[in-house]
């Protein structure tokens, strides 16, 4: 069986979603699991986007040895000197250029034409080279660019030094029959694709809900790279998931007769660390990694399984990692006990992070008698989010009750070690508690969601803050967990205001170099 090579772009398109900004530590933490789950090519980040983003592409530049990191450029000397500067440490390195190439983006965005569009193409892709023998091209809008253009474009690609190139359905407009018939007549037309190898890559958006179908039907057509991301998500609606992918391809190896090189039980770890870190909650229903994808409510359906599984079960739920039985931790639980765990969840901590999220955990565990799964996530994820904020919760008061004014006041600590106090009434203590934060910190968003939730069962259960904030258009999610809901909640304001900060230097970055 030929293999399909997988490129994740968790860490750079699905970081694109609305409201998922990751700090370094989260992306590292998921670049590692992505090498350990075998995927072949990483793309890390856009490093000119921000100081931030190069640094993370740096950063797991610097860790990742078996998977392929990329960074993504502009057809930019700057973008492309930047990625080329981020890669460096990389055991292998590829740049992953792109510019747009369909009528509507050469018209209104872009307003070149379709020669000046190749001439830039090729002396980016020739820049790229010096840095890399791996580059990757992608005609941005592949699938509404007409076919003798992109035949034009991909010819001129590859004879400047491209080893693959991406199609992208930008937008999600394609069909799958339609997507499909571009590979098969690129290879057709053009002999270059087989006489360098050159590898044909899918990357589809799934605004009509068709990215996975897409991307099938490119595999059928003789792609050999699809870009997905864990959990689907993505600019818009999002790209197609790594999970619903690979599984096509495993469970119907009959139909596709294509593999992986993906371990296929680290895809429920990796779903479950992607939505804890970015706050992306996965739906009860979806394929593969929601709640309810192993789960049989019909009790004809149960009676079916319990007789023989594979009546109304098509994948065995241990070959994507679904754990069997739910292991609890308590008090008693040593640091050896605990590390494994970790590592079952698909953390790769160091020495020191194991350590403090060990102290938290034996501080719950004296709260609370049975420490779940969920419990260790949000306090790995507290430590994470916390070694990159730019401010601290160093402690909070509130005054709440039927006759009292709301009232609260909060000490912050910011990245100088600077401390400040402040204190404000409001309609109710999370109001209280906002308003404190906005004078301390100066950042004035409306908060546009606020969720509570226990993370387990149990009237001991730490209570999960969720928020969302808008703040000029730009919206960010926050999330605290505390055994204190109100502390949980102010936790939650923090990070989202942390995480505005950073997205806020990733933009005007990127705004400062637009233009292509
Ligand atoms: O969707 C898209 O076109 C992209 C490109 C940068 C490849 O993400
Ligand atoms: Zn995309």
């Amino acid at each position: 069986m030929d293999t399909v090579r997988i490129f994740d772009t968790t860490l750079r398109d699905g970081e694109q979603s609305p409201g998922a900004t990751l700090t370094l530590p989260e992306k590292v933490e998921i670049a590692r699991l992505l090498e350990m789950m075998g995927v072949d090519i990483i793309e890390a980040g856009f490093p000119i986007s921000s100081e931030g983003d190069f640094q993370s592409v740096k950063a797991i530049a610097e860790v990742v040895r078996k998977s392929v990191v990329c960074a993504l450029a502009r057809c930019h000397p700057k973008d492309i000197e930047r990625a080329g500067q981020a890669i460096s440490p990389a055991h292998r390195g590829r740049i992953h250029v792109f510019c747009a190439t369909s009528k509507i983006h050469r018209e209104h965005k872009l307003r070149k034409g379709k020669q000046q569009i190749i001439e830039l193409s090729v002396q980016s892709i020739q820049q790229a080279r010096s840095y890399t023998p791996d580059v990757e091209f992608s005609p941005e809008d592949a699938s509404r660019t007409e076919l003798d253009f992109l035949e034009e474009i991909t010819q001129a690609a590859i004879e400047a030094g491209a080893t693959t190139i991406n199609l992208p359905d930008t937008v999600g407009y394609a069909t799958p029959e339609g997507y499909g018939s571009i590979f098969r007549h690129l290879i057709e037309r053009l002999p270059i694709i087989r006489q360098k190898n050159i590898i044909l890559s899918a990357h589809c958006h799934d605004d009509l809900g068709l990215a996975v179908a897409n991307s099938l039907s490119a595999v059928i057509n003789g792609a050999r790279q699809v870009e997905c991301t864990i959990n689907g998500i993505g600019e818009r609606a999002g790209n197609a998931s790594l999970e619903e992918f690979v599984m096509n391809l495993r469970v119907r190896s009959d139909a596709y007769r294509l593999r992986t090189n993906i371990d296929t039980t680290k895809l429920y770890p990796a779903s479950r660390m992607v939505s804890t870190l970015t706050g992306l909650t996965v739906p009860r229903n979806k394929a593969i990694v929601g709640q309810n994808a192993f789960a049989h409510e019909s009790g004809i359906h149960q009676d079916g399984v319990l007789k023989y599984r594979e009546t109304y079960e098509i994948m065995d739920p241990a070959s994507v990692g679904v754990p069997k039985n739910e292991l609890v931790l308590g008090k008693h639980s040593g640091r050896a006990a605990f590390k494994d765990r970790v590592a079952q969840l698909g953390y790769t901590l160091t020495d020191e992070q194991i350590e403090s999220t060990f102290v938290k955990f034996k501080a719950l565990a004296d709260k609370k008698k049975e420490i779940f799964d969920e419990d260790i996530e949000a306090l790995i994820d507290d430590i994470l989010e916390r070694s990159t904020s730019l401010w601290e919760l160093q402690n909070l008061q509130v005054i709440s009750g039927t006759n009292a004014i709301p009232t609260a006041t909060v000490v912050l600590k910011d990245s100088s070690g600077k401390v400040d106090t402040d204190a404000s009434t409001g309609d109710g203590p999370i109001d209280a508690i906002y308003s404190a934060i906005q004078r301390i910190t100066g950042v004035r968003a409306s908060l546009t969601d606020y969720r509570i939730r226990a993370v387990t069962k149990g009237k001991e259960a730490m209570g999960e803050v969720q928020i969302e904030l808008d703040h000029n258009g730009t919206k960010v999610r926050g999330r605290g967990v505390s055994t204190d809901i109100i502390e949980a909640s102010a936790q939650a304001y923090l990070a989202a205001i942390n995480r505005l900060r950073m997205h806020e230097y990733r933009n005007r970055e990127i705004t400062q170099h637009s233009g292509v």
